[in-house]
C-alpha cells in the first residue's frame, strides 16, 4: 500500500515526530505521555479541519459526518469553544426540512473518486425535505450526539470570555436540535413505540451482526455499477465491509431513493426496519442534554414537556425491548416483529440512560463487565467490544464485528459517570486513555492486541481522547 493509506497496519516504530496524513496511528511504537497524547490529539483534528467542518479522516472519510462531527466538536471545544460551535453550526446548515440532520455533508471540492457512494448515486433532490442551495448530503442519518456535544461545549465556556457567544449561538442552533429530535420522535416512530426505526447500516453501526438477519433476507435487485473506495484507503479489506454486504447497502440506497426518501412510504414497503435500541438510547442521552440547553436559551414549558414526554416514551420503548432472561436489550425487527438476539455493545443500551429503571441498569452494569463483554479474560483493556468475544460471528479485526471503538467506550463512560457508577466510569476512562496512548487515534482496534485498525488519525477518536483528558 502507497504511503497514502489511511491504514494502521504499518510496522510499529518509535514515536518521533506528530503523524501526518499518511502516518499510522500504529507508529507510536512507544507510548505517550499524557501532555503528548493531547497535544497529538489536537494535532489531529487542526489537520482534519477544513475550515469550520472537519473531515472525519484524512482519506477515507472527506466528508463532514453527522455523528462524527459531533463527538469532533466535543474535542474542538477543549481547544477552541467557538470553533466547536462552528462545527455544528455548519452541519445544521444542511439539515433537510423535516428536521433530519445528514449522515453526510459532501465536500464539493473533494471531487466524485474521493469516496463512494457520492452525491450522484443519492440524488436527494428527489425528496422535497433536502435543502436546496446548500451543500449536496446524503439521504439517512446517524445517532444523535449532537445535543450531548453543545451540552458539553456550554460547559466548557461557562465562566469564560466565550461565555455570551456561545450562548448566542445556542440560541439559534436549539429551534434546530429540536426539529431533528422531533424528526427521530415522530417521522422514525410513527406507531409511538418509543424506538427509533433505523433505515440502513451506514446509519451508525455499518456491518455489525445486528443486521445480518434482515440483510441475509433481502432480495436484491439490479445495483448500478460501482467502485468501492473506502478499500482503496485501507489495505487490508478484512478490516472493512465484505462485498456482499456492499451490494445489499447500495441496493437499499436505490430503494430509498425509489421511495424518494418519504419516511410514510419507507416504512410501510422498505425491507430494513430495524427498532434501534442503541439509536434510541442516545436519543435518550441527547434529549436529556437537551433539556439543560433548554435552561440555557429560556425554553418554553410546552418545549420542556415535549422534550420530556420523548424521553419518558423513548425509557419504555427500550425496558419493553429489554430481554427479561438475559437482561440484554434487543433491536427489534419489523420484518419479523423479532428481536435481534446477538451480543454486542448495544445490549448495554440502558446503560446510556443515566435515568433508567434502576434494575435495568443494575443488570447491563453486570453484563458490560462479564467475560461475554468488558470482563473477557483475553482483552488487552477492559473495554467494551462492539461484539461480544463469545459471539460466533465475532472478529476482532473486522470493523463493527468485534473491534473496540473509542467513541462507544465515551458515550458507555458518560453513561456511567452520569448514572453516578462514578468508579467503574473512572476505570473505563483510565482504560481508555491508556489504549489511546499505546494505539493512537485509530478508527477501531483489535479488543485483544490493540492494534490500530481502519484508518489513522481519525478525528472522532481524537476528539474524545481531548475530552477525557480534561474530565
Ligand atoms: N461508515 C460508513 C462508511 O464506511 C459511512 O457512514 O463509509
Amino acid at each position: 500500500m502507497s504511503t497514502e493509506s489511511d491504514t494502521g497496519n504499518h510496522p510499529t516504530a518509535p514515536f518521533t515526530a506528530p503523524p501526518g496524513p499518511g502516518t499510522s496511528s500504529a507508529a507510536y511504537g512507544t507510548a505517550l505521555t499524557e501532555v503528548g497524547l493531547g497535544a497529538h490529539a489536537a494535532e489531529v483534528l487542526r489537520t482534519n479541519d477544513m475550515g469550520g467542518w472537519t473531515k472525519a479522516a484524512p482519506l477515507l472519510y472527506p466528508h463532514q459526518w453527522s455523528w462524527d462531527s459531533a463527538f469532533v466538536s466535543i474535542g474542538w471545544a477543549q481547544v477552541d469553544v467557538r470553533r466547536a460551535m462552528t462545527e455544528q453550526e455548519r452541519l445544521f446548515e444542511a439539515q433537510w426540512r423535516n428536521g433530519m440532520v445528514p449522515q453526510i455533508v459532501f465536500n464539493s471540492l473533494a471531487g466524485p473518486e474521493s469516496y463512494f457512494p457520492d452525491p450522484a448515486r443519492w440524488a436527494v433532490e428527489v425528496s422535497p425535505e433536502a435543502p436546496v442551495g446548500v451543500a449536496e448530503t446524503s439521504g439517512i442519518c446517524q445517532p444523535p450526539v449532537h445535543a450531548i456535544a453543545v451540552a458539553r461545549i456550554w460547559e466548557i465556556a461557562l465562566g469564560t470570555e466565550a461565555e455570551e457567544d456561545v450562548r448566542t449561538q445556542l440560541r439559534a442552533l436549539f429551534p434546530k436540535l429540536l426539529a431533528w429530535h422531533r424528526y427521530l420522535a415522530e417521522n422514525r416512530d410513527p406507531s409511538a413505540s418509543g424506538l427509533v426505526t433505523t433505515y440502513h447500516p451506514w446509519e451508525g453501526i455499518d456491518n455489525s451482526p445486528r443486521w445480518d438477519g434482515v440483510l441475509g433476507r433481502l432480495e436484491v435487485g439490479e445495483v448500478p455499477a460501482y467502485t468501492r473506495r473506502d478499500v482503496q484507503h485501507v489495505a487490508d479489506a478484512g478490516q472493512r465491509p465484505t462485498d456482499a454486504h456492499y451490494d445489499r447497502f447500495l441496493w437499499l440506497l436505490e430503494l430509498l431513493k425509489r421511495y424518494r426518501y418519504d419516511d410514510a412510504v419507507i416504512h410501510e414497503r422498505y425491507p430494513f426496519l430495524v427498532k434501534d435500541v442503541f439509536f434510541t438510547s442516545v436519543l435518550i442521552m441527547a434529549n436529556r442534554a437537551l433539556l439543560e440547553i433548554a435552561d440555557v436559551v429560556g425554553a418554553t414549558q410546552a418545549q420542556r414537556a415535549t422534550i420530556q414526554g420523548w424521553i419518558d416514551r423513548a425509557r419504555a420503548g427500550v425496558a419493553a425491548a429489554t430481554d427479561a432472561a438475559s437482561g440484554m436489550a434487543y433491536d427489534v425487527d419489523l420484518g419479523t416483529e423479532a428481536p435481534i438476539q446477538v451480543a454486542t455493545f448495544a445490549g448495554m443500551s440502558p446503560l446510556l440512560d443515566a435515568g433508567a429503571p434502576t434494575v435495568q441498569r443494575a443488570r447491563a452494569r453486570a453484563l458490560f463487565d462479564s467475560e461475554d463483554f468488558a470482563g473477557h479474560p483475553d482483552l488487552r483493556w477492559a473495554m467494551l467490544p462492539s461484539t461480544s468475544p463469545r459471539e460466533v460471528c465475532f472478529d476482532p479485526r473486522n470493523y463493527w464485528r468485534g473491534p473496540v471503538w473509542p467513541i462507544v467506550n465515551w458515550l458507555y463512560w458518560k453513561g456511567l459517570r452520569d448514572g453516578g457508577d462514578t468508579a467503574r466510569a473512572a476505570a473505563l476512562r483510565e482504560a481508555s486513555l491508556d489504549s489511546l496512548r499505546h494505539v493512537g487515534f485509530a478508527e477501531y482496534f483489535d479488543p485483544m492486541t490493540g492494534e490500530a485498525l481502519g484508518s489513522a488519525m481519525q478525528s472522532w477518536t481524537a476528539a474524545v481522547a481531548l475530552d477525557w483528558l480534561a474530565s
